[in-house]
């Protein structure tokens, strides 16, 4: 990639589209520099995206599945042989290091690796009738047309678990990235076409969330779209879901989370220090799976605290192309409301971590940065002890490198902090003890569990998602995915030549129930 800025626009069918307002978009590391100019489109192009991907999904469905595979696997080879270019151009747009980067480049070839070998399974299954001369089956069929609408803290991974499978099935997609991410979604999508897919089934549509809305709503008006994919806001996930099930359909949402992280007595400390370092700070804490809030046994607070606060005291922050923990918000928006949330942080309670708190620049300095502050969207890592149920910082997502923690007695109680917010999307125990783990995993709402883990860092080939406030029960990913794209068809085959009435005509055995031994 070049580092001169693109002029982008959406691509609907065969060509280009864009409406008449230009945004750019700028390397929060060096605010100064452009990334890319993007021609935002309106609703009606986001209309005209999804009647592109009406017309060209029936010949893409009746291409046969092993033969959309081979597309998915070129596009994984596609995505490897493209990885530095691609890794370095999210670091880039959204800041995040280069090794993160670098992961979530892995994750697209992945979850490619993964659906390549679908397309040779997709299986329906042989069900036995309970009459004779007649087969039941089941087939997958195709939902149709899938709108997806994507967030900037994973601006290729996330959005490779929707178009990836969608695709694989036999859908077309109509895709809209966050606007944070114009460049790297150009990347990707590129990446896709080259890969083989035909015009239509894929369109990219570069615009603002206010528009989009309003051209899903039409669209969905006007019988355009079968499926939506979304992962972002709750508050966003909640107008969609309302608006889907106007036409009676279910989304497929991955919201937000409040991620606990438990410590019990038992617990290797170290680890789990390692751990809550790794899922509270890193992508600057702006993960959906980010940790929330650490829930300390009281035997094993205090020890946690200090040896937590020392290690994210020592952490490196700064460059996202160097070694650091995190680098910059992924873009102003990010930035301001993250230090909308300081206002969250009570004066009972104690904030550790840093040399400071809010915008770290050269006024205002953290230790051992590296890089030029002034030069990017950085803010100071906080550690927000003595949380409890009645903090609001207990109860929102914060979308940034703060994290609280709370104590405990018991594992009852730690369930009751883990669950209380309404968010169940990710959750991690540190403990030795089998049953307590097993009795975590069965009492925890989240979807995604882990165990002496971060709460972050899913593999790409588990269901991925959450309940309650983190989203309505949809999973992304692995075979479960499949359950978004496609719908089950049920076919019944009567050969037997005359009409066999289900319930009524069938055969009967006769036991003999006064048998005893
Ligand atoms: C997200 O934040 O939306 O589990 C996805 C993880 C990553 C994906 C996060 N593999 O942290």
């Amino acid at each position: 990639m070049t580092q001169q800025a693109s002029l982008l626009a959406s691509r609907v069918g065969a060509g280009r589209a864009d409406g008449g307002r230009r945004r750019r978009t700028v390397d929060p590391a060096h605010t100064g520099q452009v990334v890319a100019e993007v021609m935002l489109a309106e609703p009606a192009t986001f209309v005209a995206a999804c009647r592109a991907a009406r017309e060209a999904q029936p010949g893409w469905a009746a291409t046969p599945a092993p033969v959309r595979g081979r597309v998915v696997k070129h596009l994984g080879r596609l995505v490897e042989e493209n990885r530095e270019a691609l890794a370095r151009l999210v670091t880039r747009e959204i800041g995040k290091p280069l090794a993160e980067a670098r992961g979530e480049v892995q994750e697209i070839v992945d979850t490619c690796d993964f659906f390549a070998g679908e397309g040779r399974r997709l299986y329906g299954q042989t069900v036995p009738s309970e009459m004779p001369d007649k087969q039941l089956f089941t087939f997958r069929q195709p939902v149709g047309v899938a709108a997806v609408i994507t967030a900037g803290n994973f601006p290729v991974a996330v959005p490779s678990w929707y178009l990836v499978p969608a695709l694989l099935c036999g859908n077309a997609v109509v895709w809209k990235p966050a606007e944070c991410a114009p460049a790297t979604a150009e990347a990707l999508a590129q990446l896709c076409w080259h890969a083989g897919l035909p015009d239509g089934v894929l369109n990219l549509v570069q615009a603002e969330g206010p528009a989009t809305f309003e051209g899903l709503e039409a669209a969905l008006d006007a019988g355009l779209v079968d499926k939506v994919g979304f992962t972002g806001s709750t508050e966003v996930g909640r107008r969609i879901g309302e608006l889907c099930g106007r036409h009676l359909q279910v989304p497929c949402l991955e919201l937000g989370g409040k991620n606990p992280l438990v410590v019990m007595p038992d617990a290797d400390l170290d680890l789990a220090v390692e751990g809550a370092l790794f899922s509270g700070f890193g992508t600057a804490g702006q993960r959906c799976t980010s940790l929330g809030t650490v829930i300390a046994h009281r035997a094993v607070h205090d020890e946690f605290l200090a040896r937590f606060t020392a290690a994210v005291e020592r952490a490196v922050i700064g460059d996202p192309f160097r070694e650091v923990l995190y680098g910059p918000m992924i873009d102003r928006r990010f930035f301001d409301r993250f230090l909308g949330w300081l206002e969250l942080v009570r004066p009972r309670h104690r904030v550790q971590g840093s040399t400071g708190t809010g915008r770290i620049t050269a006024a205002n300095p953290r230790r051992g940065f590296v890089g030029d502050p002034d030069d990017g969207l950085y803010c100071h890592p906080m550690v927000v002890s003595g949380v409890t149920a009645d903090d609001e910082l207990y109860r929102r997502e914060t979308f940034g490198p703060i994290v609280g923690v709370a104590a405990c007695d018991s594992l009852e109680e730690a369930l009751a902090l883990a669950n209380g917010h309404g968010y169940g999307l990710s959750a991690a125990i540190y403990t030795r003890d089998p049953a307590t783990a097993f009795r975590f995993r069965a009492g925890v709402s989240a979807g995604m569990v882990s165990v002496n883990n971060s709460t972050s860092g899913a593999e790409a080939h588990l269901p991925f998602g959450g309940n309650g406030r983190s989203g309505n029960g949809s999973r992304q990913s692995g075979i479960w995915v499949l359950d978004q794209f496609t719908r089950w068809q049920a076919l019944n085959w009567d050969y037997a030549g005359r009409l066999q009435k289900a319930q009524m005509d069938v055969a009967e055995p006769t036991p003999d129930r006064d048998f005893r031994l």
